[in-house]
């Protein structure tokens, strides 16, 4: 949430941190801005995405050498210029950018008014500036040292940087709760929110930790602690190319991110699944299987999409290791005062390693003792870092705001570690264990066959793209699947729409049905197939219109539904990865027929940063 790009070196700095922002628009696009030293702090900043701050740049004088630019996702203050980043102090002295909430932001802005400052905007931002420009001009000391001093009052979460107008070389830069990279060049250094701005120009970075404050120059990186004490920054090689994170002939990021699904799945199973020889390798879990096992319960915490993921998990290793699995919303968990015991297991599922809920979540969890196994795709993030152990989904840069790639990467590793408990336990035969190896396998194949289904899914979308509502039903490991259906439609085409388990339908929603209400259901051929089939009757006797996900050789729900999507066969606990694959199609191809920008829908942002 809110993306944040600095860079201090011999090259022109804006076009650097213009290029940048582009990158990480997918974090925010309420307004945009940079900060630029020509004779004087220059500012420059506009509501809307980062194209309209360009646009009004045009014709001035962006010469500079530093730079740092932002791009939001409004929490205190309406979405505006005024409200925009970067801030000027009142003294005009420094200029910042922020990342984050300031929770004691109005205490610190009472001192200040009472003390004659002024605000300009409506931001906690603007505070923390003056706060940190008042501590500097009371104690005639280095911006280094105010920012030290401020951030020792401050409650929240930051990633802030910094240019005063003095220094035409120096960021400083400072993080808690919201991420901060710095990309190593030869006489330059690149900040960023996430590594996205930075592969071009380098792959050696430092991951700034929280409570450390970087004094960047263009040949220094100093790391010291807010007691003043320097740290060795720990330099890492980005594993990344940058064909990544470009959409590669694709109309948007979205798109992109779903076909790339037969190879990202691919990816998540390579040298871990071995089909053949019927092994999972996973060293982060195996070393604390026994452990897992001997936990009594295992305990899931994450939000949205990747909650969604947790769901199917928890269906799929009560089934196959008979473990108690609890599935928890992050930002529940975290304020409910949970039962969490020395030697209990967490698993904590995020795309981004940076949702702050979730991060705060496992970070309690931690301090009471309890084992936390990551499952992330973001390498490096502070998720990766905070847990004992895990996997990544090796899904590579989702930019999309919209989670697809990232959650199918999900499935797929949490399919691998319920395999590899049942498996440790004793809890699944050879044969069934080698079956669903094997059907695990061909999932990228599969795939990649749903996918020529794409000119079929647009055509559906057509037909339905002007619905008010939708409902999403499922039965088993498909019900989380029809709430993450829901979930992609809602976010990226505005139709409100519902995932319910099919047979709870009966329970409320079915007063929603008449014969204007499309009903997708994903009733694939499963244990409960018959049951979905039966609830299929049940919307059709209303008039409902129904879209059903279907198995090949089903006979029966194609007289029943108005549409049908056909997939291959798979066994029922690996079906989910197949599943969601056309409703990420369709709640695309909806978005795209109502002209809506899908790769960045309103009000969202990528990694949300902010409780
Ligand atoms: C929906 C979506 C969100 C995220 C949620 C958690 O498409 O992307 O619901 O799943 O914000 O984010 P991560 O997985 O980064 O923790």
């Amino acid at each position: 949430m809110c993306g944040i790009v600095g860079y201090t070196g011999h090259r022109e700095a804006y076009p650097v941190v213009l290029k940048g922002l582009k990158r990480l628009e997918y974090r925010g696009y309420d307004s945009s801005g940079v900060a630029l030293l020509n004779g004087g702090l220059k500012v420059y900043k506009k509501k809307g995405k980062v194209a309209e701050m360009e646009d009004a740049v045009v014709g001035k004088d962006l010469h500079s050498h530093i730079g740092i630019g932002h791009t939001r996702w409004a929490t205190h203050g309406e979405p505006s210029d005024r409200n925009a980043h970067p801030h000027l102090s009142q003294s005009g002295d420094i200029a910042m950018i922020h990342n984050g909430i300031i929770e004691n932001y109005a205490k610190i802005k009472t001192e200040l008014v009472s003390k004659g400052y002024t605000f300009k905007s409506d931001t906690d931002t603007e505070v923390l500036l003056n706060f940190i420009d008042d501590i500097k001009k009371n104690n005639e000391c280095s911006l280094e040292e105010a920012v030290r001093i401020a951030l020792r009052r401050i409650v929240g979460a930051y990633c802030i940087l910094l240019i005063h107008k003095d220094d035409p070389e120096t960021i400083i830069a400072a993080r808690k709760g919201s991420p901060l990279v710095i990309g190593i060049g030869k006489g330059e250094h690149f900040l960023a929110s996430d590594a996205s701005p930075i592969i071009e120009y380098t792959k050696e970075v430092v991951y700034v930790n929280d409570y450390e404050i970087a004094i960047v120059k263009p040949d220094e990186l100093i790391l010291k602690n807010l007691g003043n004490d320097k740290q060795t920054p720990f330099i890492t090689k980005l594993d990344m190319e940058l064909a990544a994170i470009e959409k590669g002939g694709y109309d948007h990021f979205m798109l992109k991110e779903i076909f790339e699904q037969p190879q990202t799945i691919f990816d998540c199973l390579r040298g871990r699944l071995d089909a053949d020889k019927g092994t999972i390798t996973m060293s982060g879990i195996e070393k604390y299987a026994e452990q897992i096992i001997q936990a009594g319960r295992i305990i899931i915490i994450a939000c949205g999409t990747s909650w969604h993921a947790g769901l199917v998990a928890e269906y799929i290793i009560e089934e196959l290791c008979r473990i108690p699995v609890e599935v928890e919303y992050a930002s529940e968990f975290r304020y409910r005062n949970p039962i969490v015991n020395k030697g209990d297991v967490i698993i904590a599922i995020s795309q981004s390693g940076e949702t702050a809920d979730t991060l705060v979540a496992i970070e309690n969890a931690k301090e009471k003792g309890a084992i936390i196994l990551g499952i992330v795709n973001v390498v490096g993030s502070s998720i990766a870092r905070l847990s004992h152990a895990g996997a990544y989904t090796h899904a590579g840069p989702e930019i999309g705001v919209a989670s697809t790639k990232a959650f199918t990467g999900q499935l797929a590793v949490l399919m691998m570690v319920a395999l590899k408990l049942a498996q440790v336990k004793q809890t699944i035969t050879a044969e069934r264990y080698t079956s669903l190896c094997k059907e695990l396998a061909e999932v990228p194949d599969k795939v990649a066959d749903i996918l020529k289904l794409d000119e079929h899914i647009q055509k559906l979308a057509e037909k339905y793209k002007d619905a008010t509502d939708c409902l999403f039903l499922g039965r088993g490991y498909n019900f989380p699947i029809a709430l993450e259906g829901a979930l992609k439609l809602k976010e990226i085409s505005y139709i409100h729409a519902e995932g319910y388990p099919a047979a709870e339908m009966k329970h409320g929603p079915i007063a929603l049905v008449d014969e204007h209400l499309p009903v997708v259901f994903v009733a694939t051929k499963d244990s409960y197939h018959e049951k979905v089939v039966s609830n299929m009757q049940e919307i059709k006797a209303r008039k409902g219109k129904v879209i059903a996900v279907i198995t090949e050789g089903d006979t029966v729900s194609p007289t029943l539904a108005d549409d049908i999507i056909v997939l291959p066969p798979a066994d029922e606990i690996i079906a989910p990865l197949l599943t969601t694959i056309p409703l990420q199609l369709l709640a695309y191809h909806i978005g795209i027929a109502k002209g809506y920008d899908v790769d960045k829908p309103r009000n969202l942002a990528k990694s949300v940063t902010v409780e």
